[in-house]
């Protein structure tokens, strides 16, 4: 009963908190801006690197770069003005995260073949979320 009180008080706080962070937060610029200028060209960093290799250390700084900043605009995704109250979204957005993710890992590592390897994971978040809502 109590432990029951006090999880529903934990819980109460952590809305109340978690509305408080979204109020605050809001996006700076259009959907298609969003997408053209951040998360296109990070994205084809790992689309075109079997074309464009990184060949030296400042390329691998750069890859780790957008990389980076591709993983951070899925959390951008989820911000009003961006985000879009749905399952499949959420879906998208996390797919879209989770490739990124490993991408920027795969870039720490120095791993060509893993960055090819997620190409597939990374394009398919891409058009999973497009075909739903373009
Ligand atoms: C969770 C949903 C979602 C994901 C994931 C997503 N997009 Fe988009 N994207 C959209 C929506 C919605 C639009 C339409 C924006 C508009 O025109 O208002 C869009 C539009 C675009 C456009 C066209 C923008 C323009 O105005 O010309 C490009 C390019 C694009 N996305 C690239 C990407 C790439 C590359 C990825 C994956 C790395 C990606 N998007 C992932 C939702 C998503």
């Amino acid at each position: 009963m109590r432990v029951k009180l006090m999880s529903s008080v934990i819980l109460l706080a952590l809305s109340v908190g978690v509305l408080a962070a979204e109020s605050s937060l809001q996006a700076t610029a259009s959907m298609s801006e969003l997408m053209t200028r951040i998360i296109q060209p990070t994205s084809d960093a790992v689309f075109y690197v079997s074309r464009f290799p990184p060949e030296d250390d400042a390329a691998w700084l750069e890859m780790e770069n957008k990389t980076l900043m591709l993983a951070e605009s899925a959390n951008l995704l989820l911000v009003p003005g961006y985000a879009q109250d749905s399952d499949q979204w959420l879906r998208d957005t996390l797919l879209m995260r989770n490739a990124a993710v490993a991408a920027w890992g795969a870039a720490k590592a120095r791993d060509m073949d893993a960055l090819m390897d997620l190409n597939g994971a990374l394009y398919e978040s891409c058009e999973s979320c497009h075909n739903a809502t373009r």
